[in-house]
């Protein structure tokens, strides 16, 4: 039975500018993490480079549109989730949505902590080099961009829940959650 013929809230739509975030974050991030993971296996060289300018300067940008997308919504609050959900499925569902907002925010500081304590800048989509926000302490870098790392991987693992479970709420709940964040 469809949420509007059991007479429950349908589950209404995200506004477009909510939509509009979520995807090109979702762009981005999704385009971050592979590099991540891609830049430290291979070989130096040319395309290491390559993917470290890409991987760096991706994370700098998501950056400010996490902080203005959060500004956005604590004007536009989410429309609440369709009142079927089991709660424990709701409260799940949340926490992965704040996990991910956290790691947004902080691991791009922790990346660029992490560049500038290892004495590096940033070369900046290769127009220019962003500057060195900390000292160089080798030891310390190291201990940044491992944390970084981790939760880099941790934000992966999330994301996993995340996109399985807008697949079952489409496929197998055939709920409206996947839908109104279509814009539908
Ligand atoms: C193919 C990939 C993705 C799909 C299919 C997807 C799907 C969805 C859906 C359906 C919702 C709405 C959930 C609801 O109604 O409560 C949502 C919300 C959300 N998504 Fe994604 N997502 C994807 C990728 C991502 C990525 C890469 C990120 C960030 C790293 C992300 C972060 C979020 C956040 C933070 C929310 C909560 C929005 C809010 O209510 O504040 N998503 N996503
Ligand atoms: C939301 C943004 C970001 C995400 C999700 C992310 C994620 C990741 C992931 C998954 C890895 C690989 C971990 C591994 O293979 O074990 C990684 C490595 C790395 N990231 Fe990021 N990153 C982000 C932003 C940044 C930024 C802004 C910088 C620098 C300005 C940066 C610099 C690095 C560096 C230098 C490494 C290599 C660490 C090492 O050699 O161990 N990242 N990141």
């Amino acid at each position: 039975m469809s949420g509007i013929a059991s007479g429950k809230t349908p589950g209404a739509a995200y506004s477009h500018g909510a939509i509009g975030f979520h995807w090109l974050t979702a762009a981005i991030v999704l385009t971050i993490i592979p590099l991540g993971v891609a830049m430290g296996r291979v070989d130096p060289g040319p395309t290491q480079d390559w993917l470290y300018s890409l991987h760096e300067s991706l994370g700098i940008v998501v950056w400010p549109i996490a902080l203005l997308r959060l500004m956005y919504r604590f004007k536009n609050p989410p429309p609440p989730m369709q009142d079927d959900i089991p709660q424990l499925m709701k409260l799940a569902a949340e926490l992965t949505h704040w996990a991910l907002y956290a790691g947004l925010l902080v691991n791009p500081i922790l990346g660029w902590l992490g560049v500038s304590t290892f004495g590096a800048t940033i070369n900046f989509f290769w127009l220019f080099e962003l500057p060195s926000i900390a000292a160089k302490d080798e030891a310390l870098s190291k201990l940044i961009l491992w944390a970084h790392g981790w939760i880099g991987i941790l934000m992966a693992l999330a994301l996993c829940a995340h996109i399985g479970g807008a697949l079952f709420h489409h496929f197998v709940r055939k709920d409206r959650t996947m839908l109104r964040m279509l814009g539908r």
